[in-house]
């Protein structure tokens, strides 16, 4: 069912007709871009999907992923390093996630692997509709990050909704215009996401932590002394 559409209009501004959209409905997106330099495409995307916030999708980006440690399982312990603390509970509170990532060496930035890898034992994206969205200098490219993205997503029970790559030419970038495929690209993104349905399992504490096996779905809400092992 789809209770808005979203068009992109000449002035590169998105309206939301709505269909049916219960006032108590607006979705809560949490944004990430898996780039830190200051000049970033995939920033420029979360922006723009933050600017385009209104009454019914409501998008917060969190922009501390190079605040993170490290993941290492000997610290990811109570309490959480800060930044942690602040990923995790910022992706608890949101409906869905939209993450924008660049290729890098044909993955995803080490930067927002490790800040996936701070969510495998707590669980937060277990049943959490995900966009992916990956700003390249041509639509071929970007594909291989996206792909990585997307497994490591699934290996968390995470649901993915929409997954496209968004080509910002050399030229785009220079002339700092947003192209209309950009925002119609960043709105169908958006759209997918409050059209999803939650699973609104919450998080179940450390999945990956379940004690005897290796499982892609958690199966325990209980927290476990101990890494299990990886069977499969
Ligand atoms: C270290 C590094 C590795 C890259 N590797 C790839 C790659 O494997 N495939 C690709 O298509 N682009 C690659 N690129 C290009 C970026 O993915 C591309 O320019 C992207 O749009 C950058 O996004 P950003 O501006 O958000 O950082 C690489 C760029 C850098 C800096």
């Amino acid at each position: 069912m789809s209770w808005f559409r979203l068009t992109a209009r000449p002035t590169w501004r998105v309206r939301h007709s709505v269909v049916s959209n219960p006032a108590d409905m607006r979705r809560n997106i949490l944004a990430l871009s898996g780039s830190l330099h200051s000049s970033s495409a995939n920033s420029a995307l979360v922006r723009l999907a933050s600017s385009l916030s209104d009454a019914l999708v409501s998008v917060d980006i969190f922009d501390k992923l190079n605040q993170l440690p490290y993941f290492n399982p000997e610290i990811d312990v109570e309490p959480a390093p800060q930044a942690v603390a602040e990923l995790r509970a910022a992706i608890q509170a949101a409906d869905g996630l939209l993450i924008a990532t660049p290729e890098y060496a044909h993955e995803m930035p080490g930067v927002l692997k490790n800040a996936l890898d701070w969510l495998v034992g707590s669980g937060e994206l277990y049943g959490k509709p995900v966009a992916v969205l990956s700003a390249a200098p041509s639509a071929e490219r970007g594909e291989y990050a996206r792909r990585a993205l997307q497994q490591t997503l699934a290996a968390q029970g995470s649901r993915l909704v929409l997954s496209a790559t968004v080509a910002v030419t050399p030229a785009a970038r220079r002339s700092g215009e947003t192209a209309p495929e950009t925002v119609q690209a960043v709105a169908a993104a958006l759209s997918a996401l409050a059209t999803s349905e939650s699973a609104a399992l919450g998080p179940l504490a450390r999945p990956w932590l379940s004690c005897d096996s290796w499982s892609p779905r958690p199966t325990t809400t209980q927290r476990c002394g101990s890494i299990g092992t990886r069977s499969a």
